[in-house]
């Protein structure tokens, strides 16, 4: 695979002045999507623009990457009833810190992706869920649409298409639970965040009841793009398997942390080392979180060849989740990174289900033992035996992304594990 990336234009986010202004947007282009779709020569039945979504295979950028329209698909066919698209912005993975990009930047290219997409689905309410900490983000999109509705692109009758749509923002609370779109819909519906047990998957019953969809922001804000230019020219942006443009959000020990557009399927190392500016004082990569918090930490010495999308990281043994890119130099001891992610998932744990409850606990406080030097070498049997106690036992996938990264942090980095753990030899009395 060879990506020109350094004749890259943005296009997601392109640089443009003032492009969260509605006139900005117009002029270059925004809106031009749905009027392709809601009007004239152009217009498009709610199934095909399903199909060219599909087809493009935008894979979900919020964690799971899954294709956009294939999820648009599974919802049933109208009755006449309440429909809904929840759109999700809480973005509370440490390390994850791009659809705030979206809201500052181009808060319209998702606006229109979400009006193209409730119309897909033939939905009326969109929610926009956004993190209680995006404050000013919040009131940035409530401009913003409050723009889109006094230009007829949202409410009733849109383009004199007959279709209609009102968009709402919610704030959240500060509660990662609540970016699990089951969790997210209670929240909505003004319960408390937990997550639901599926099935019945949102599509069937989502919010009150009612078929829903749950879209990441920055997935949404693909959409028109899709529709201006077609699946075929989406295909044809980075990984085959894996297409598009993403946002990488890069922190930790580099010399230029922040966020960066770029085809999927950029090397590793060439995000690292070229687009970030590579690691401070020229140390040494010890380990990549390669898409948020809860995805396997991979070894720096075996970045070579490792690219950013679905098949390439899995075949490294990771995940791209949601391309938050965190580096961490060779001064740092894995054990205290470990527990550092540990506390926060058990501080977020909602509570529900033992394995997590407890075993989110237990992590943090076996990693504590170890790290303050009372831990032994047993204890790294015992990170081992709670992981394999919460993965895949319990309602949402909050307990896996809590035991991933010990997991994989004991595989990879087991030297540092053992170096803090007291090497006692249990003699038989
Ligand atoms: C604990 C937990 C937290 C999550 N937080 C978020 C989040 O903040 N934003 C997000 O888009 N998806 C989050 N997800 C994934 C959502 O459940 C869901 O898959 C996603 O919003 C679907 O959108 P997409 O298909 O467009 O990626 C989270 C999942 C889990 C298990
Ligand atoms: S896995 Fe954890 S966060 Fe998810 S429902 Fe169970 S207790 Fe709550």
């Amino acid at each position: 695979m060879n990506i020109d990336w350094k004749n890259y234009k943005p296009i997601l986010i392109p640089a443009i002045k003032d492009l969260h202004k509605i006139d900005v947007y117009e002029k270059n282009g925004g809106y031009k999507a749905l009027k392709k779709v809601l009007s004239g020569k152009s217009k498009m039945t709610p199934e095909e623009v399903v199909n060219e979504v599909k087809d493009a295979n935008i894979r979900g950028r919020g964690g799971a990457g899954f294709n956009a329209g294939l999820k648009w698909s599974f919802m049933p066919k109208p009755d006449g009833g309440p429909r809904y698209l929840a759109c999700n912005g809480d973005e509370s993975e440490p390390g994850t810190f791009k659809d705030r990009k979206i809201f500052e930047y181009n808060p319209h290219s998702f606006i229109e992706g979400a009006i193209i997409a409730a119309y897909a689905m033939q939905i009326q309410t969109i929610y926009v869920y956004i993190r209680g900490e995006y404050r000013d983000f919040i009131d940035m999109m409530d401009v913003a649409i409050s723009d889109a509705y006094k230009k007829g692109y949202l409410g009733k009758d849109i383009l004199k298409s007959g279709f209609s749509v009102d968009m709402y923002t919610h704030m959240g609370a500060g509660a990662y639970i609540c970016g699990e779109e089951s969790s997210l819909m209670n929240s909505l519906e003004g319960k408390r965040g937990y997550p639901r047990v599926k099935p019945p998957f949102p599509a069937q019953k989502g919010l009150w009841g009612r078929p829903t969809t749950i879209n990441n922001i920055e997935t949404l804000a693909n959409v028109p793009l899709v529709i201006n230019n077609g699946a075929k020219w989406f295909k044809g942006i980075g990984a085959e398997t894996h297409p598009g443009p993403v946002l990488y959000g890069i922190s930790g020990h580099v010399n230029r942390p922040g966020v960066y557009e770029y085809p999927t399927g950029m090397l590793l190392t060439d995000l690292i080392n070229e687009v970030a500016g590579g690691v401070p004082g020229g140390k040494k990569v010890k380990a990549v979180v390669p898409g948020g918090s809860s995805t396997p930490p991979l070894r720096g010495d075996s970045l070579d060849g490792v690219r950013m999308d679905a098949d390439s990281l899995r075949e490294a043994g990771s995940m791209m989740g949601t391309a938050g890119i965190c580096v961490v130099d060779e001064t740092v001891d894995m054990v205290d990174f470990t527990w550092r992610i540990s506390g926060f998932y058990h501080h977020e744990s909602c509570g529900q289900c033992t394995p997590c409850r407890d075993g989110t606990g237990w992590l943090e406080k076996t990693l504590d033992k170890i790290r303050r030097g009372d831990g032994e070498m047993r204890d790294i049997d015992l990170l081992y035996e709670i992981c394999t106690k919460m993965e895949g036992r319990t309602i949402c996938a909050l307990a896996d992304a809590a035991a991933w990264p010990v997991r994989y942090a004991l595989d990879r980095f087991r030297e540092d594990f053992e170096a803090r753990c007291k090497k006692t030899v249990y003699a038989l009395a």
